[in-house]
């Protein structure tokens, strides 16, 4: 039987990678297969709530009954999740979103020059998404959730990272090549800022996620 705890709520849920564009062909990206934001997506949906999914480069099938808005770069995550965040009871960033993209888009595809050294790639810092909803709560009360993939120290990287990105719960999970991305299953510790730890054993993406909003609903206002 499943609660239908978040029945009247909005949550906005982001998934999949970004992909920072360098000219018309290429972009910067990364492994993320947009599993876990899916299935925070489609938990929350069976919870009654109304669901926005921001969704980033997944090959992933549209949830049914989910509001899916596919979106591409960092910058245009940002755009969407501010806009459907500004109703929201929750927020959660599962996307991996990209720190960097390139200083410069090239409107035309970018040639080798035969004989010459490539170019540097030079960069510019992304728009930190969560740290900004996070800092400035589009509507009171919001409950805001990051995710971190550690390599090392996790948990004390852990805690660093939801205090520097002020949010109100962290999802951290360890990843490898093979680990975590593209997986069916994750294991995880959900960082509370009040101080909480709550350790998710090695399980499908939806046990993770029916976790996180039995987290998230304790917490509203
Ligand atoms: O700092 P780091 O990239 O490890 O933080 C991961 C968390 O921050 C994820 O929840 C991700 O969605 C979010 N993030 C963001 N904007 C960025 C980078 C990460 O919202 N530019």
């Amino acid at each position: 039987e499943v609660p239908a705890d978040l029945a009247g709520r909005h949550v906005v849920v982001s998934a999949g990678g970004t992909r920072e564009p360098l000219d018309p062909v290429r972009y910067l990206g990364n492994r993320s297969s947009g599993k876990q934001g899916y299935a925070l997506a489609c938990t929350a949906a069976a919870r009654g709530a109304r669901v926005t999914l921001v969704a980033a480069n997944s090959a992933l099938p549209d949830p049914a009954g989910v509001d899916v808005v596919p979106v591409e770069s960092a910058v245009q995550l940002r755009e969407a999740v501010l806009k459907a965040a500004a109703d929201a009871d929750a927020v959660v960033m599962a996307a991996a979103v990209a720190d960097f993209r390139p200083a410069v888009y090239a409107p035309a595809k970018i040639k080798k020059k035969s004989g010459a050294e490539p170019e540097p790639l030079a960069l510019v810092r992304n728009p930190d998404i969560l740290a900004e909803l996070s800092t400035d709560r589009p509507r009171a009360g919001q409950i805001v959730v990051g995710f971190a993939a550690e390599t090392d120290d996790v948990l004390a990287n852990g805690r660093t990272k939801l205090a520097r990105k002020r949010c109100d719960l962290l999802v951290v999970n360890e990843v490898g090549e093979t680990k975590t991305f593209g997986a069916e299953e994750n294991e995880a510790v959900v960082l509370g800022a009040d101080g909480s730890e709550t350790p998710v054993p090695h399980g499908p993406k939806e046990a993770l996620s029916d976790t996180v909003w039995d987290l998230v609903v304790l917490r509203f206002p």
